[in-house]
């Protein structure tokens, strides 16, 4: 079999899983890998030649695939391109160069002729790229949704399973490595945008600019909201979504707007979404052809994540020898950038925590506030009288974002409301 040879960028907890798996591929040839640091102490033994001289990799005109596997915007959005630019395939595991550039990266791969693979950009180990793309092709696509943060999702686990503030679960997280020193892009949501971005550029030919996309994270959730929602019958998790808003009229590739966002949500106990703990992920696509397709799995680590890296490389080894093969393989994602709809036209049921001053007519007020608003309450109780002030938990049914926003607004101006201590959604299906 001809060698396919390959350059990679990046030798740490990805590149080593791959040079790992490599090993048992020998027609795939890594040539040479690019680090930062060479005096760097390694596990991982290699004979490549590591250099820390990304130009011996991108100018060696031998080298097919670039592997990029050191992440970050910059410098690797620079590589990248000038891999394109000479006509090199690449391989990346990279979701933030690809959210915030991939309109102008596809664009020059086609251009180029060449493709770009991104299996383990989002969801690590799980093959849901390959299979949205191909898989999946006959459908349209009406919803991507899913737990796609393992670090969240442990931190979230871990506070409702034992009790524990956000704080420690995050310090605990940190120290077993399931957390980065600077946690705010898992904790603030932003790993889970760049995730929609791809996911919505796959399912809706058009990327979303993160900046685009309702993006709220999980600093504010307490081990108190967890065992309320749990009383109620759900779990608090950070859930992602891609959704159309045409709700299945025709219409054109410009006039689509989709809804995206990530927030924490409460899941029924009894939805799939509700089983996902530790450090995995969950996604579920709609189709209208398919239904509903769900897929659990390991969304980060070494091996997992290489196990992606390398799977695109052994598919796009068997491709190469087809004639045009990199028309075949582009995915068709249009260079503009999708709209997003108005998150105050978001709808879902929601979950509120009240702080208030334990005195009658309060339940009264809310509800007429509510209603004016067109809020209707599907449960509301009242817990923990201290001293005068009392917590309430309210459930309201389905409401518009704009609305409930509107309601928390007028309820804030109440003498005997100390806070909204919480105002998590409620999943509900695409
Ligand atoms: N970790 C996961 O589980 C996971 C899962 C899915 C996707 N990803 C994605 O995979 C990519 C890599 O993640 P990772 O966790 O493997 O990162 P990592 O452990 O921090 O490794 C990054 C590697 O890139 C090298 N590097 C960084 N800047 C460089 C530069 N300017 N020139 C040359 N080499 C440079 C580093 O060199 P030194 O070793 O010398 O520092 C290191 O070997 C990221 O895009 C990430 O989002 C990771």
């Amino acid at each position: 079999m001809a060698r396919v040879v390959l350059g990679m960028l990046g030798l740490g907890t990805v590149g080593s899983g791959v040079v790992k798996l490599l090993a048992q591929h020998k027609h795939l040839q890594l040539k040479k890998i690019a680090v930062r640091d060479l005096a760097k102490e390694r596990t991982t033994t290699t004979t490549c030649p590591i250099t820390t001289d990304v130009n011996e990799i991108i100018d060696d005109p031998e080298i097919e695939v670039l592997v990029e596997v050191m992440g970050g915007e910059e410098p690797a959005l620079t590589y990248i391109k000038r891999a394109l630019e000479k006509r090199k395939h690449v391989v990346t595991a990279n979701k933030e160069v690809l959210a915030k550039h991939g309109p102008s990266l596809f664009a020059l791969a086609r251009e180029k002729g060449v493709t770009i693979f991104f299996e383990a950009s989002v969801a690590g180990g799980i093959p849901l790229i390959s299979t949205i793309q191909r898989g999946l092709g006959a459908n349209q696509f009406k919803a991507v949704t899913g737990i796609l943060n393992g670090t969240t999702n442990f931190i979230l686990s871990n506070m409702e399973e034992r009790g524990l503030s956000y704080e420690t679960a995050l310090a605990e997280a940190q120290a077993l490595g399931f957390a980065e020193a600077d946690p705010s892009a898992d904790v603030d949501g932003h790993d889970v945008a760049y995730k929609l971005s791809i996911l919505a550029a796959l399912s809706f030919q058009r990327f979303v600019k993160p900046t685009d996309i309702y993006r709220q994270g999980i600093r504010e959730i307490t081990p108190e909201d967890l065992a309320l929602a749990k009383e109620f019958g759900y779990r608090i998790k950070l859930v992602g979504t891609a959704r159309s808003t045409t709700n299945g009229k025709e219409t054109s590739t410009e006039e689509k707007s989709l809804a995206v966002r990530v927030h924490p949500t409460l899941v029924p106990l009894s939805h799939p979404l509700a089983a996902v703990s530790g450090s995995n992920n969950c996604i579920l696509v709609t189709g209208d052809a398919v239904g509903e397709i769900i897929m659990v799995g390991p969304g980060a680590g070494s091996l997992p994540t290489a196990s992606a890296v390398v799977g695109d490389i052994i598919n796009l080894e068997s491709a190469l020898k087809l004639p045009d093969f990199a028309s075949y393989f582009q995915p068709s994602i249009t260079s503009q950038w999708s709209n997003t709809a108005s998150s105050d036209d978001w709808v879902s049921p929601y979950f509120l925590r009240l702080s208030v001053a334990d005195t009658p007519g309060v339940i009264g007020t809310i509800g007429t506030i509510f209603g004016n608003h067109k809020i209707s309450i599907q449960s509301i109780i009242q817990r923990g009288v201290k001293d005068g002030r009392a917590t309430i938990v309210i459930l309201t049914h389905d409401v518009r974002e704009g609305d409930m926003n509107a309601a928390l607004t007028n309820l804030k101006e109440c003498p005997f409301l100390d806070s909204v201590a919480s105002a998590i959604r409620i999943y509900k299906a695409g």
